[in-house]
């Protein structure tokens, strides 16, 4: 299990108690400035920064701007007196390895408490292991425990259907869903819950559990990232650590690409992230080894067509086998 804080915290409007204290209700002739409402809860820089740090996943950038725009104007609303249920936010990012589920689920957590939603922002990622015991009554406190360091955040639950066995419906899987279940229905003003998975075994969790199905407000779907996609991600990770790629590596990493999606264990970014990290490896090697020690900035930093072309995916026999690693 992994807790992580995200961004600063910076409650958009406090909560809805403290609301009440502090701030008069507005008469219904009043007018509210809804461009100055979003400057100050700070959710445009949140939006901005998805927008710029993460490469396409254009649907799921909508889907957020969305729920973003959902929760102002319940914010706002609520100045107004007018008391509704607050909106169900437990979603489900369904995609394939290394399509950004976790890293979009951290600046959820973001937007969701700059926005006043939940107190703390912080997300709990956790896997089956993590909720679920081995023995009789070692699940309910494993479950309970968990959602109790995530209340005021975002729990994420990776890899969900792990929860849930069909060949055996004694399994404590059932415990643990039943757990979280109650707690998705009574304290969603104060948790979101996020499952993630594979969009096909997503969808036969939600078969055999349709209370799970019911309770999720938002199925965000997160599509593969094209080569352009990749491409531009490359750069970005290289660039962060202060590398670059020269032209004609620029080239070669575009060949990389394109053979490198066809072929077994393709994990999108994060393939790309350890061909990069596997890139670097070489680079150092390459410049350690060389006859002439003397080096410069330049090579130092830059990343040569050699440093790609070692990898096995431009092997004579990569095409057609297993190739587990870049
Ligand atoms: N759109 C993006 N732009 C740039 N980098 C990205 C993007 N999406 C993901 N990454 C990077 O790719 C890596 C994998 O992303 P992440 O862990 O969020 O994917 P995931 O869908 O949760 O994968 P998994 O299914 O394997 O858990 C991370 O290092 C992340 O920073
Ligand atoms: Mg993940």
């Amino acid at each position: 299990m992994s807790t992580a804080q995200s961004g600063t915290p910076r409650p958009a409007f406090g909560s809805a108690v403290e609301d009440e204290e502090r701030v008069e209700l507005l008469p219904p002739g009043a007018v509210v400035d809804l461009a100055a409402a979003r400057r100050e809860s700070g959710i445009d820089d949140v939006l901005e920064r998805l927008d710029t740090e993460l490469v396409g996943l254009a649907p799921v950038k909508t889907r957020i701007a969305e729920v973003a725009a959902l929760l102002l104007v319940d914010r706002v609303r609520e100045r107004y007196g007018i008391v509704a249920t607050r909106p169900t936010l437990h979603m489900c990012f369904t995609g394939n390895p290394g399509t950004g589920k976790t890293t979009v689920a951290l600046r959820m957590a973001d937007l969701l408490h700059r926005l006043g939603y939940v107190r703390r922002g912080h997300l709990v990622s956790v896997t089956r292991d993590d909720l679920v015991g081995e023995y009789v009554g070692h699940t309910a406190p494993k479950t309970k425990d968990v959602i109790k360091r995530a209340m005021g955040g975002v729990l994420f639950i990776d890899e969900a259907y792990y929860l849930y066995k069909v060949e055996n419906d004694r399994d404590y899987g059932s415990e643990s869903i039943e757990i979280l279940l109650q707690v998705m229905e009574s304290n969603r003003d104060d948790l979101v819950v996020i499952l993630a998975g594979y969009a096909d075994r997503m969808d036969t969790f939600f078969a055999a559990n349709p209370g799970m199905q019911s309770r999720i407000a938002h199925h965000v779907t997160f599509p593969d990232f094209t080569v352009t996609e990749l491409e531009q991600i490359a750069v970005g990770m290289t660039g962060e650590l202060s590398y670059g790629l020269s032209d004609q590596a620029r080239v070669v990493l575009r060949e990389y690409l394109e053979r490198r999606v066809g072929q077994p264990w393709f994990a999108n970014a994060r393939s790309v992230r350890n061909a990069m990290e596997r890139a670097r490896l070489r680079q150092a090697r390459r410049l350690v080894a060389r006859a002439d020690p003397m080096v410069d900035l330049a090579a130092l930093t830059t990343i040569e067509p050699e440093d790609l072309l070692a990898s096995r995916v431009f092997g004579d026999d990569a095409a057609g086998k297993t190739v587990r690693s870049g």
